[in-house]
Parts: C-alpha cells; structure tokens; sequence
C-alpha cells in the first residue's frame, strides 16, 4: 500500500507540513509519502498556533496520502487513524497514553503529541491529506506556559530513536490507513472511545456561557464532541466551541 513511498529526510525546514504542500504542487508524491525533520523554523500546530521543538530531539513528520474514498464529511475518521496509530506508537512507553478530543496526545493527562491535518480540497472532493504530527520524545524543558507539555523522556526517563520510531508510526498508519479502505469505521471509533481522554468522567468544561460540570458522552458521527450537563442534557459541540479546563 504504501511500499512506493518516498521519504525525505531533513535537517531543516519551515514545517513539514508546509514542505510536502510544496512538493505537491509539483508532483502527485507516491501515496505513503513522509518527510522528517530535525528542526522546524515555523512548526505550525492547530488553529494558527505555532508549534515548538528543540533542534534534534523529538519526532516531527508529515505524510500525505490520497483518501479519495472518503466524503469530506468523513474526514475526521482519518484524524482518528493519526490519533490511533499515534497512541499505538507510545504505548511502548507508557500505558497512560490518550487522545484528548479532536486529537491531542496526552501521557498522565499532558500533552506529548500533536496532530495537524490539512485536507487539500478539489471541489467537495478531499483530493489529498497531509498529516503532521509532533511527538515530544527527548526534549527535557519547555517553555514557560507550557506547563501542560510533556515528553516520553521526562515521563518514562527513556531515550528514544526518533527516526526508529518514524518508521514505526508509518507501519502503524499504514494499519489504520488500510482498515479505513476497507471500511471498517466501527472498529476505529471504538478504539478512539477505548482511548478518549475523561470518557464518562465528570470534568470541568467552559463554553460560550461559562464554566460547567459535564461528562463526555461520546462523538456524533460528524466528530463532535457530545457532553452531558449534571441536568442530564446533551450538547454537541465543535472544536472552537468548548474547552476541557480539567
Ligand atoms: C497541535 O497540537 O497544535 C498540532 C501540532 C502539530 C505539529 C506537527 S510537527 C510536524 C508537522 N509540521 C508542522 O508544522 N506541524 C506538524
């Protein structure tokens, strides 16, 4: 499935993700493709946030593949894949990995992982999708105010291959990639839940209203998120309309 895939490894680039943007629109790369680096200069992260890594020490990678069998509607099934295969990835490393709804990755409740997928659109078709993800494996001190950052090494203590493991979480997105070919959605949304972060517990959640105590229900199967209130009513809500404050 993605045995022609090439891959490119640098030292340095803006992002990633902006690298394989770029090559796309000079050629249709091998579906499976991936690009590596050691440094981002503009490391892009979900809603216009920027994303920091220290030169050298974690997993920062992007692949695109072409999942021209999904609506768009449907393209947050193929987050969920990232999520998964992502999760599978650390769960060499700790068995308190999760997905904090849409899909950050947490160890013991801080965030690790990030995921950030671009769909590139023709029409209403998604015509290809590029999925970054940075893994926070070696990096010791984050920045002030990112106290809720943590890496696999001040977790576990372990120091891990990062380009090891690069080619380890391609295996596993090639897993769930093929799973999603084959339709198989249930079984992905059922892993998802298995590792949705408060899944049923009560938490404290702000939205346009205000601080509230709810419980997360479960996902609509558009992607969003359902939360019960203490009255017993459920909201859906999107990403932009509701936060987890603990
Ligand atoms: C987030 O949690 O905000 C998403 C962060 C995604 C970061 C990765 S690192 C590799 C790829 N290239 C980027 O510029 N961003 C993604």
């Amino acid at each position: 499935m993605f045995k022609n895939s090439i891959w490119f490894n640098l030292h340095e680039t803006e992002s990633t993700n902006s690298f394989l943007h770029e090559q796309l629109m000079s050629e249709k790369l091998p579906e499976g493709s991936v690009v590596t680096a050691d440094y981002q200069t503009k490391g892009r992260g979900q809603r216009g946030s920027s994303w920091q890594s220290e030169a050298g020490k974690n997993l920062l990678m992007s692949i695109v593949v072409y999942p021209d069998f999904l609506k768009a509607s449907e393209a947050f099934v193929l987050s969920k894949c990232i999520a998964l295969a992502t999760c599978d990835l650390l769960a060499d490393y700790s068995n308190q990995v999760r997905i904090k709804w849409p899909n950050d990755i947490l160890i013991e409740g801080k965030k690790v992982a990030g995921i950030l997928i671009e769909n590139i659109l023709r029409g209403a078709d998604i015509y290809a999708t590029i999925a970054g993800i940075g893994i926070n494996f070696n990096q010791q001190v984050f920045e002030v105010g990112l106290n809720s950052a943590t890496s696999v090494f001040i977790n576990s203590g372990v120091k891990a291959d990062t380009q090891i493991n690069a080619v380890k979480l391609h295996e596993n997105i090639e897993v769930y990639y093929q799973m999603l070919q084959q339709k198989k959605i249930e079984e992905i949304d059922r892993l998802y839940l298995t590792h949705l972060y408060k899944l049923n517990e009560t938490a404290l959640f702000k939205d346009a209203d205000g601080p509230f105590q709810g419980k997360i229900k479960g996902l609509s199967p558009m992607g969003l998120l359902i939360v019960e209130r203490e009255n017993g009513e459920k909201h859906l809500y999107d990403v932009k309309e509701i936060s987890l404050v603990r």
